[in-house]
């Protein structure tokens, strides 16, 4: 295992993001895979991340890449099976590799045969009360119960056709129609949850990233949250908000917690949860979650958010550290996920445009690559743990031309076209230059890769001192060799110049960050660690980034 202490070394762990279509394709389908990802454990383990954790692999129809899950205790057949999901977990441990698994607790697959059966029991019976399943508005109950929109665009409630086409009840689903939100309040899915993770605690999985986690507790009496269009687009930032955010998911995670904390005297000890929370802004909701008795780690969206701009890092970190710190909770950072545009793609955009559509927005990526390099080396300097997202250390940018016919986010569809969704930052990785598929499997990949991708390939970057992927295996391994990284605190140099980010970690090393329009001088008493750019005479160029060791 890991050489942290079985108890926290999730406090300082840099934990590697496998999607698992897109990662490596074991059997040539065109597909990723665990024998896929069985074959790259050395790759990850030499990368120097300490976990990884693998995007749904339950069986799934795949109406939202396996975020709509139709069987939380088997594999979905495209993956593998249980048998290579146990052998994996085991091989990761033997490669010194936590695992953390995704779990997916707001809602199921519309093939799960909870809803299944809900659809054939009648309305008010038990099997329709595990979801939100209700009468609609009006003449005939032809509109929808209440004003709520999916995330991926159009109403969250589907209506029913019974067996002769007659329209009946509408169902909730906060996400795809084939995506129906579960209704917590029901003691039977609270039990059935708590099974889940047993289930896979007990086949040795470290630990759980919580999809949703923001979104169980929904308002008993379902309200409108009467907004406009576009106030809508504000609306999680909303208080008392009838569907995100509420107070109620907080019970949940305290059983959770419990159960975790169980397994304390098992080889892999307590096991871990990080939140996918997106909470209100520049308030203390997200540290709720991690209240000593819940949750033990969250992502940090406000940092992912942040723009290349010195003084909206500083008050996000500032923010999470003292919001976070008041619980010992960890900060946790991360820059890309399998639902964001690459980050190399938005920091080559102008200011404010880093997070609109794919292809939507001119991006220049040579500064955009610049200043990945320089977001990582800042990243893994901050006190707590990190996350990096499969191909973050490729540099690789997000496809924002992808043929439309390959689009299968569901987004592209539902927003009539308007959105080309999530699927740019989703292509299968390259992995060599000369093999079919950029060494990602024998098989068509299921979405196409640019050509010019060979160039990113892990074997065209290994051994290129100033490739990304040395950059950044070359950072994880400092990670572990320098005193005073990871968990922590930080000192900022507050005699930095203006637009220069400059902190301090343990006793003699200092990051320092150039995000000003200036070429800036090191200090003279300090050797130079790792930088994202060449340091000459002293300088830091624009847009990079230094680690010091102070003399
Ligand atoms: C989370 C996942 C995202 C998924 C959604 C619905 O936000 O990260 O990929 O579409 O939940 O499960
Ligand atoms: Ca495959």
């Amino acid at each position: 295992m890991t050489s942290t202490t079985p108890t926290d070394w999730w406090r300082s762990a840099v934990i590697y993001q496998i999607y698992i279509r897109s990662f490596a394709d074991g059997n040539g389908d065109g597909v990723g895979d665990i024998t896929g990802i069985r074959s790259r454990l050395p790759y990850l383990a030499a990368l120097g991340v300490d976990a990884i954790w693998i995007t749904p692999w339950y069986t799934s129809p795949l109406a939202d890449g396996g975020y709509d899950v139709a069987d939380f205790r088997a594999i979905a057949p495209e993956f593998g099976t249980l048998a290579e999901a146990e052998q994996m977990i085991a091989e990761a441990h033997e490669h010194g590799l936590r695992v953390i698994l995704d779990i997916v607790p707001n809602h199921t697959s519309d093939q799960h045969e909870w809803f299944k059966e809900a659809l054939a029991s009648e309305p008010g019976s038990p099997a329709r009360a595990r979801y939100w399943f209700r009468p609609g508005h009006g003449p005939d109950g032809a509109f929808p119960p209440n004003d709520w929109r999916s995330v991926f665009g159009g109403p969250a409630w589907t209506r029913l056709l019974d067996d002769e086409g007659v329209p009946e009840e509408w169902y909730l689903h906060l996400f795809a129609p084939e995506q129906p939100d579960l209704n917590w309040s029901n003691p039977e899915v609270r039990q059935e949850f708590e099974d889940i993770l047993r289930f896979w605690f007990d086949r040795g999985i470290d630990g759980f990233r919580i999809d949703v986690a923001h979104g169980l507790d929904k308002h008993a009496a379902l309200p409108d949250i009467g907004l406009d269009e576009e106030e809508l687009l504000a609306e999680p930032d909303i208080p008392d908000h009838p569907h995100w955010d509420r107070d109620g998911v907080h019970d949940i995670y305290r059983d959770w917690r419990r159960i975790a904390d169980s397994y304390a005297g098992t080889p892999e000890g307590a096991r871990l949860f990080v939140a996918e929370a997106w909470v209100r802004t520049e308030t203390n909701r997200l540290a709720r979650y991690l209240r000593p008795d819940e949750l033990h780690t969250a992502f940090n969206f406000d940092f992912l958010k942040c723009g290349w701009n010195a003084e909206e890092f500083r008050r996000s970190i500032d923010h999470s550290l003292q919001t976070l710190g008041e619980e010992n909770a960890p900060a946790t950072w991360v820059l890309s996920n399998h639902d964001v545009i690459r980050h190399v793609t938005r920091y080559g955009r102008a200011a404010g445009q880093e997070h609109k559509g794919a292809g939507s927005v001119p991006t220049d990526l040579v500064p955009g690559v610049l200043r990945a390099r320089a977001a990582a080396l800042l990243m893994l300097a901050l006190p707590g743990g990190a996350y990096i997202y499969q191909g973050d250390e490729l540099g690789l940018p997000e496809v924002e031309n992808l043929p439309v016919e390959a689009l299968q986010d569901p987004i592209w569809e539902r927003s009539g076209h308007q959105s080309r969704g999530r699927d740019g930052c989703r292509v299968p990785l390259p992995w060599s230059a000369d093999e079919p598929a950029l060494g990602f499997g024998t098989g068509t990949p299921w979405l196409p890769q640019p050509s010019g991708w060979k160039d990113l390939s892990v074997e065209a970057q290994t051994g290129d001192q100033f490739s990304m992927l040395e950059l950044y295996r070359e950072a994880l391994s400092l990670r572990r060799s320098v005193p005073g990284l990871g968990d922590g605190s930080l000192t900022w140099r507050d005699d930095s110049p203006e637009g220069v980010l400059a902190f301090d970690r343990g006793t003699n090393f200092r990051c320092v960050v150039n995000l000003s329009r200036r070429v800036v001088p090191l200090p003279a008493k300090a050797d130079v660690l790792l930088a994202s750019a060449p340091v000459l005479d002293g300088q830091l160029f624009v847009g990079a980034a230094a680690w010091l060791r102070l003399r």
